[in-house]
């Protein structure tokens, strides 16, 4: 069994922390038994699982449904969950009562995106509290509509620095993992050389303590659009496809079911 220390112990070490989303118990299954480090309900499910062209309308009682399946599928690998849009900004008190959900509902930790004064000190009062917390940095997709799109962040000296101030202020709020998003190797690397906690890329190069792609991503089932950073380890868009029209041409032609398929 995964734990955090497992993760820690990776940090700078050839031995790369492997992560992948789920949302499903089938799914979390398959990973973990295939070794999958850590599992991440991720609010990307807003966006391969619903249908919605952002993660903004996942509600906390989305992510608690779905992380209750990871964690019953999942027996080996570590589960965090998102906190989505809005869940850690009412206040401290709902952030915990909110992250207190996703523990219950089978997560060893939550996953908070940015590092506002605000977030910063509802993140320091989780940790107090006893949750294990992962932070988010660069991309945050909660952030879209701030950011105008899906865009590359740290780019410019100012945004870089903030963002290594950023990762810094998370890791003396007591954050477990740093998730890095769509920001350039470079920065990564920097910031990976510059916090004692292990970062987590996703599109922020190679030199991050472990990797994670949304699996929908990464298997080939979400086609919409793929981004730079996605590598496609499977085509079950097509796969799927390939089997539905098979079984539809087996109904229609009377060769399923066959007597082998009945009493
Ligand atoms: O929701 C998600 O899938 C994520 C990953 C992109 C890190 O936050």
């Amino acid at each position: 069994m995964i734990s955090i220390k497992t993760l820690q112990e990776r940090k700078n070490s050839s031995d790369k922390i492997v992560a992948l989303t789920a949302y499903d118990a089938i799914m979390a299954s398959i990973f973990s038994e295939a070794g999958v480090d850590l599992l991440l309900v991720g609010d990307s499910m807003g966006n391969v699982v619903y249908g919605f062209d952002t993660t903004i309308p996942v509600t906390v009682e989305m992510m608690e449904y779905h992380t209750r399946a990871v964690a019953n599928g999942a027996k080996n690998s570590l589960i965090l969950a998102d906190m989505p849009f809005a869940a850690c900004h009412e206040s401290v008190g709902e952030a915990i009562k909110n992250a207190t959900k996703l523990l219950r509902a089978g997560a060893h930790g939550v996953k908070v995106e940015g590092a506002g004064d605000f977030t910063i000190s509802v993140i320091d009062r989780m940790v107090e509290a006893g949750i294990m917390v992962s932070g988010h940095l660069g991309f945050t997709p909660q952030q879209i509509n701030r950011f105008g799109g899906n865009v590359v962040q740290g780019r410019t000296d100012e945004s870089a620095t903030n963002i290594v101030s950023d990762a810094k202020k998370l890791e003396k709020a007591g954050v477990s993992l740093l998730f890095l998003e769509m920001v350039p190797e470079e920065l990564a690397k920097k910031i990976t050389e510059s916090i004692s906690i292990p970062t987590i890329g996703i599109g922020a190069g190679k030199y991050c303590d472990g990797q994670i792609l949304v699996s929908y991503d990464a298997l080939g089932l979400f086609t919409k659009f793929k981004p730079k950073f996605v590598k496609r380890y499977a085509s079950l868009a097509d796969d799927i496809r390939d089997a539905v029209l098979s079984y539809k041409e087996d109904i229609t032609k009377g060769i399923f079911p066959s007597n082998e398929n009945s009493f």
